[in-house]
């Protein structure tokens, strides 16, 4: 199959499919879209060509219009209720216990498959650990390397305050999970892009949840274990050479927020 197929009949010829696609592989010629000399290998499957066509007119062998649902002018927000949506989003602390439908998750990490990835790499895979007595286990071993960092490297542990969230974990008060009972993890491959699409993924699926009434919180201790921690890394079991480059607490919140809290003003320097 072709790269790309162009409908000439329903074609425009207003060359947006060539302003907009990443790589420059699409040229007018004939005032037709085509492809460039080595647009095969070059082009990285974005489906901009295929979002961007007003009529429809361009098939990308990896995507027809007829696969990609228009776009909802009606549901965009407007700046009011983006800023709205963006600050009530919450890390969520206190969890009813209730366990979220597999579906949901998966649902969750299906909308968060469309956040950027590096060169469109789609490389983020997701592990859910869904048992919440597994959930336990595992923040049991980042309390082993809480106790074993407190040991080893007491600065370190110090600076982040290691040991009240040990001495709290004796206390049956558990501050590596929250007492969620699921985690999801986006892992990957240690690529050029991981470090930040898999961050960028969870933020997408951390902005979602609210909407499926869920809530979560990033799990900073755990992900920092879970990048040094043997043990914790052979529970956990990731494919050979993928990392976790984070990790969210997932859960239905106990409490409803009433108010958006107040943040810093922001640092701008204009260059
Ligand atoms: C990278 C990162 C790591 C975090 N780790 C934890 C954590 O381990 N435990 C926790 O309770 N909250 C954690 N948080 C949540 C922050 O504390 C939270 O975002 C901050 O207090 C602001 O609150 P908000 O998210 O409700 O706006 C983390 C957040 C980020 C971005």
């Amino acid at each position: 199959m072709p790269l790309f197929v162009v409908d000439e009949n329903s074609c425009t010829r207003c060359g947006a499919c060539v302003a907009a696609c990443p790589a420059r592989i699409i040229e007018l010629r004939d005032g037709v879209p085509s492809p460039v000399e080595g647009a095969e290998k070059a082009c990285i499957d974005c489906g901009h060509c295929v979002a961007i066509c007003p009529p429809g007119a361009l098939s990308h062998r990896s995507m027809t219009p007829e696969d990609c649902p228009p776009l909802r002018k009606e549901w965009l927000l407007d700046p009011e209720r983006a800023e709205h949506f963006l600050r009530a989003r919450r890390s969520i602390r206190a969890y009813t216990g209730k366990t979220v439908a597999r579906e949901v998750l998966a649902r969750l990490i299906e909308v968060a498959s469309h956040a950027p990835t590096g060169h469109n790499s789609q490389t983020v895979s997701w592990r859910i650990v869904y048992a919440t007595e597994d959930v336990r286990k595992l923040a049991g071993l980042v309390i082993d390397w809480m106790r074993h960092t407190i040991r080893e490297a007491p600065e370190l542990a110090r600076g982040m305050n290691l040991d009240r969230v040990v001495a709290a974990w004796e206390k049956g008060i558990d501050r590596i999970c929250r007492s969620a009972p699921h985690i999801i993890i986006a892992h990957s491959q240690n690529d050029r892009f991981a470090a930040n699409s898999c961050p960028i993924a969870l933020s997408y699926l951390e902005l979602a949840a609210p909407s499926f009434g869920v809530g979560t919180c990033w799990g900073g201790y755990f992900t920092a274990a879970a990048r040094s921690w043997p043990p914790l890394q052979q529970a956990l079991g990731l494919p050979e050479g993928h990392i976790c480059f984070g990790a969210l607490m997932v859960g239905y919140p106990r409490y409803e927020y009433h108010r958006l809290p107040l943040r810093n003003r922001p640092r701008i320097s204009w260059y």
